[in-house]
């Protein structure tokens, strides 16, 4: 039987919503890849949004709220399972080195002066100066929630897949319909995206990986008392007891992707720290270090509730607060599914924030206004098309799957050297079609930010290409992130993708058995795919049987420069296709692209030749003529070329 509800993640957001909608009586699926990986297990399980100073708004009710349902849902959880969570009301000490640090206190923190601060906790550095007590603030054995929370869901009957990789979202009709999985298609009526750090792997949100370093020790057997029974937060530094005598250390704050392993220089960071506010650390046993990945934001708030698709729910990017807020999210999230209505709260928390600020650095998220609300903008290409190319005839279109463009000549968005250069290139090319290489766009490639406002993708046309994939597997996923940026961009209806499967970064040529194993599958899928290739007349017969809707043959190396090297097997592409045959890579002047355009290529894709020319603009306007002058002397038909000079003015009727 389908689910109601597929919940794609490993960790404790994912389990524990699944858990509030099983209570309700949904039939819930949790879909895992590997729940160690998740933030989850790398964390240390503080309840504080005291100490972790969250300031007052949305964030810090939600994260109050949350901090408050955390003594009944864990005792529950325990009552249901067995398992101690280790949830210990314990309160947080903020010990400071500078007096610039004493603020007003209220009712959720008391400043400790010296005396005090060294009365109430021994063995404290003796450079802190006083510091701060927030009572209210608490913490749970994350590790211990997250074992209770998955053997409460599957005594509950949730359903759970572990090792199951998703690799895409299928997506029909402005529904999700199912999720391709390692283990084959999974649907259900409803979805959650809960995938923390990799969200977006799947949907392209601005979750990126902040990696943290952590470590712990063990309070050594000669001791009898815990020599701390509160968390001590400090500058750059956490230390949380343990019940279990396990003392965690946390954390380093690192902008370094999926960098994986622990560093000397970042475990040496946390010791030093660690060392400074609670000396005696230095010569307890170290049990353990690890490292995990915090799901962030731009605006390190979390992402939760609607999505631009009605059956798909976030509760992503809940960035350093992601334990603490995992008993509100699922109540929240469980409600708005069950209940068809949203708490007030979940407004502020909409993935739509990111359209909405003009000056945010995110990448694909600002600005797209078309985008929020459901609001899709009509291609316009129409009104591009009668802006560029006037003196290209009306009825000469180059038609792709059913598209029509008057522009032959396709351009790209990398290796300019500033945004404003590749805004004007872009326009006076005159194209109508712009590839952009999602991998970029999702790293935030030099080049690639702010690509949402960057074009006015009301007028152009966007062609996601798969630059970066080494393998049909990989092109296939890239692929299918592609289209959804598409759709973020107001284009619903784009299925395009420039598929490019290259194993090898020094001659960057493409793999033809794997571009043909990918362009399969994404043509099954319902792709219009644009297969990059090398300029093999015979893979690209192949790639037309199976329903490529174009063939793109190199006529160089890419980013070559070095012209038509080719031309005779582009001559038998040519020949042969029912698709347009679009020369892509390696022409570097004018000349070779009007060349191009003369032996019969229906369409041009010109990149580098524009990007790097002195003054880019102005040689994409020589590109746009060379495309169009190439497109007409082909339609026109050039004269025979003959062996022997033949004068131009007859000698017919000339008077002796
Ligand atoms: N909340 C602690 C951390 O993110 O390191």
């Amino acid at each position: 039987m389908a689910s109601d509800i597929l919940i794609i993640g490993g960790g404790i957001i994912a389990l524990a919503t699944a858990i509030e909608l099983k209570i309700r009586g949904c039939n819930v699926t949790v879909i895992s890849r590997d729940n160690k990986a998740a933030a989850t297990t790398a964390a240390a399980g503080m309840l504080a949004p005291d100490a972790e100073k969250i300031l007052p708004g949305a964030m810090r009710d939600l994260c109050l709220r949350s901090r408050s349902l955390y003594p009944e849902w864990t005792s529950k959880l325990e009552q249901l399972t067995g398992i101690n969570t280790g949830y210990w009301a314990c309160g947080f000490l903020t010990p400071v080195y500078d007096v610039k640090d004493k603020n007003e206190q209220d009712n959720h923190s008391y400043w400790l002066d010296f005396q005090t601060i060294h009365q109430y906790q021994q063995g404290l550095g003796e450079e802190v100066i006083g510091g701060w007590w927030y009572p209210e603030d608490a913490q749970v054995d994350n590790r211990a929630l997250s074992r209770a929370l998955l053997t409460a869901a599957q005594s509950l009957g949730v359903e759970i897949k572990e090792n199951c990789r998703v690799n895409g979202i299928l997506i029909s009709a402005g529904q999700i319909t199912g999720v391709q999985t390692s283990a084959g298609v999974m649907s259900a009526e409803h979805y959650i995206l809960a995938t923390g750090a990799w969200t977006n792997e799947l949907f392209p949100l601005p979750v990126y990986p902040r990696k943290g370093q952590m470590l712990s020790l063990r309070v050594p057997d000669f001791l009898t008392e815990l020599p701390l029974n509160r968390v001590l937060y400090g500058e750059e530094i956490y230390i949380v007891p343990r019940h279990d005598r396990r003392i965690i250390i946390g954390a380093t704050s690192e902008d370094v992707g999926f960098t994986p392993y622990n560093t000397p220089s970042g475990i040496q960071s946390l010791l030093q720290n660690a060392i400074r506010l609670f000396p005696q650390l230095k010569d307890y046993p170290i049990e353990e270090m690890w490292w995990g990945y915090r799901p962030a934001t731009p605006d390190e708030l979390p992402i939760l509730g609607e999505s631009p698709y009605s059956n798909l729910t976030f509760a992503t990017g809940h960035y350093r607060n992601g334990i603490l807020l995992t008993p509100i999210t699922a109540l929240l999230i469980a409600d708005s599914i069950t209940q068809h209505s949203s708490d007030a709260l979940l407004e502020h928390f909409h993935y739509s924030r990111f359209q909405k600020n003009e000056k945010s650095s995110t990448p694909m998220f600002t600005h797209s206004a078309n985008f929020s609300n459901g609001n899709i903008v009509k291609s316009n290409i129409e009104t591009r098309l009668s802006l560029s190319n006037s003196s290209v005839a009306p009825s000469d279109l180059l038609q792709i799957a059913g598209k029509s463009f008057t522009s032959r000549l396709m351009t790209g968005t990398g290796k300019y050297r500033s945004i404003e250069e590749m805004q004007k290139s872009v326009e006076m090319s005159g194209c109508q079609i712009v590839t952009v290489a999602v991998r970029r766009v999702q790293t935030n490639a030099p080049g690639h930010e702010g690509l949402a406002e960057a074009l006015d993708w009301g007028k152009i046309w966007m062609l996601p290409n798969t630059a970066g994939c080494k393998t049909a597997e990989e092109a296939v996923r890239v692929a299918r992130l592609g289209r959804e940026m598409a759709k973020l961009l107001g284009q619903e209806d784009n299925n395009f993708v420039k598929l490019e499967v290259i194993p090898d970064a020094k001659y960057l040529l493409p793999d033809p058995i794997g571009t043909l194993q990918a362009a399969e599958q994404l043509v099954k899928e319902g792709f219009a795919v644009l297969p990059y290739i090398n300029a093999d007349p015979i893979l690209a017969q192949r790639l037309e049987e199976v329903g490529c809707a174009t063939v793109m043959p190199l006529a160089a190396p890419i980013g070559s420069g070095q012209g038509i090297q080719t031309a005779a097997n582009i001559q038998i592409i040519i020949e042969n296709a029912k698709v347009p045959v679009v020369v892509d890579a390696g022409i570097g002047a004018p000349s070779e692209a009007a060349k191009a355009m003369e032996m019969g290529a229906d369409a041009l894709l010109i990149n580098s030749a524009i990007a790097l020319a002195r003054n880019a603009p102005a040689m994409a306007q020589a590109m746009n003529l060379a495309a169009t002058a190439g497109r007409l002397a082909y339609l026109a038909g050039r004269m025979p070329i003959k062996d022997y000079a033949s004068a131009s003015s007859p000698l017919t009727g000339t008077i002796n």
